[in-house]
């Protein structure tokens, strides 16, 4: 796994942040340094994938990256018909082409979330994706999928969440971790700076009335540390 340095040296002008191929060369390192229990709730994920799983149809993950959600499913059943990920960064979709290379049911393509037409669909995963979306289109995600979910199916969510009541101590306290996990403050600082409008993200209040506004009617939270959060809905 190559290591991240993205944001080591000082940056003038810092860029926005961006899924391009500097990201993406570096991004299984990132994630895993930098979101708490990455490889514990990508176990989440899967197992809630196994759980709601329908025999004969598919699973996506809207906003794959490098394809590590499909490849964990795929390291726990070999029964799932077909998975799907898609995700509009061509150098994600191409390092999730290699990582997953050896697996025939999953397919990944390179489009925007919004242009996908979900077909025979009874888990869909969007795991720390809405918050890169505007929120109308979060909201028109939100419907497609609702529309297109098989009877009994389910939607699992993360995201990153605003605290209502902690929100800086929740900041500190993430950064602290990362800083267990060799980031720099000077790192940590930059890579914040460059995310500013680039993540927007909702308290979980907020994101529970987009889900429910999209018509789902059970919305559950089924983790949390500090600014990070599991849902699922169906
Ligand atoms: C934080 S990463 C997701 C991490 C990944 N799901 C995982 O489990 O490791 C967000 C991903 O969503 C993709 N993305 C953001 N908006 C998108 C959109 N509208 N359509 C497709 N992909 C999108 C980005 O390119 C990026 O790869």
């Amino acid at each position: 796994m190559k290591k991240d340095d993205i944001y080591a040296k000082p940056m003038d002008p810092l860029p926005s942040f961006s899924f391009n191929e500097k990201v993406a060369d570096v991004f299984d390192d990132m994630i895993s340094r930098s979101v708490p229990c990455y490889k514990e709730t990508q176990m989440l994920i899967a197992n809630s994938a196994l759980n709601f799983y329908q025999e004969g149809t598919t699973i996506y993950d809207l906003g794959c990256s490098t394809g590590e959600t499909l490849k964990t499913i795929s390291q726990l059943s070999s029964k799932i018909n077909k998975m799907i990920g898609i995700d509009y960064s061509l150098p994600m979709i191409e390092k999730a082409k290699i990582k997953c290379k050896d697996i025939s049911n999953i397919r990944f393509v390179y489009d925007d979330v919004l242009n996908i037409k979900f077909e025979n669909t009874s888990v869909v995963i969007l795991n720390y994706l809405l918050q890169f979306m505007t929120i109308p289109k979060r909201v028109e995600l939100l419907i497609n999928i609702k529309e297109s979910l098989l009877p009994n199916g389910a939607v699992v969510i993360f995201e990153k969440i605003v605290s209502k009541n902690f929100k800086n101590d929740f900041i500190n306290i993430h950064e602290l971790f990362k800083e267990q996990q060799g980031y720099s403050k000077m790192e940590i600082k930059q890579k914040r700076e460059a995310l500013e409008n680039v993540l927007v993200p909702l308290t979980y209040e907020e994101n529970k009335k987009l889900i429910q506004d999209a018509g789902f009617t059970k919305v559950e939270k089924c983790f949390q540390y500090l600014n990070f959060c599991g849902i699922m809905c169906s």
